[in-house]
């Protein structure tokens, strides 16, 4: 198995790039954001309880994520790989993701850590938030506090990755074929 994680703050461009490195290498895309939309616009209790915190851009709890992840895992238990996509995003969700992986004698292979300036992001957001319909891209202050929750929550996991090896830094920003380029690199260079 190759498991891949693909880390970066808002806007940095995770799910754009997954969608390239799901075509080429063929892992299953795990995006924890695009799983609770989906629970959202199911209307089911545990979208009901996440729509609210992802509005105000904050971080839905661990061990909600941590059971999404873990069924999500189940049900493909023959994957090629993983590719995570906005998780993990605490230090706990990474401990509970190598506590799964090494269940089945797994780990995670490589961390790519995509590096784009905040003003940068916030452009981004908010340009997208004109058109995608998604309520936490549609306000400044909203797109700011879950740039502040990833500088407060979320950076400790890029040190948690690094004492254990396989990190790789990637510039963000440039065309999306010259950062898939990067990217690939990366992975190549750790298969
Ligand atoms: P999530 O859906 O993960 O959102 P995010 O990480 O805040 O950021 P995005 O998905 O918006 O950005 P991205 O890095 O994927 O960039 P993209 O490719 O879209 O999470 C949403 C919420 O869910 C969280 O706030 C939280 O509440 C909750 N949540 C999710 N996971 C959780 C977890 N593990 N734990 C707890 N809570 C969790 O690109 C962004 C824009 O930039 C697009 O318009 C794109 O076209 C453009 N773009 C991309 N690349 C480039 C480029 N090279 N140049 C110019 N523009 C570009
Ligand atoms: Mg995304």
């Amino acid at each position: 198995m190759f498991n891949l994680i693909l880390f970066g703050p808002p806007g940095s461009g995770k799910g754009t790039q997954s969608e390239n490195i799901i075509a080429k290498y063929g892992l299953v895309h795990i995006s924890t954001g695009d799983l609770l939309r989906a629970q959202i616009s199911a209307g089911t209790p545990l979208g009901l309880e996440a729509k609210l915190i992802m509005e105000k851009g904050e971080l839905v709890p661990d061990n909600v994520v941590i059971g999404m992840i873990n069924d999500v895992m189940s049900y493909n238990k023959d994957a090629k790989g993983f590719l995570f996509d906005g998780f993990p995003r605490t230090v706990a969700q990474a401990e509970a993701l190598d506590e799964l992986l090494a269940y089945s004698n797994e780990k995670v292979n490589l961390f790519v850590s995509l590096k784009v300036e905040e003003n940068e992001l916030l452009k981004r957001l908010l340009n997208r938030g004109l058109t995608s319909g998604r309520a936490d891209d549609r306000n400044e202050d909203v797109v700011k506090d879950r740039i502040k929750e990833y500088n407060k929550k979320t950076t400790a996991v890029a040190e948690y990755y690094k004492k254990k090896g396989a990190v790789e830094e990637v510039v963000g920003v440039g065309s999306i074929e010259e950062i898939f380029g990067n990217i690939s690199k990366a992975i190549d260079s750790h298969q």
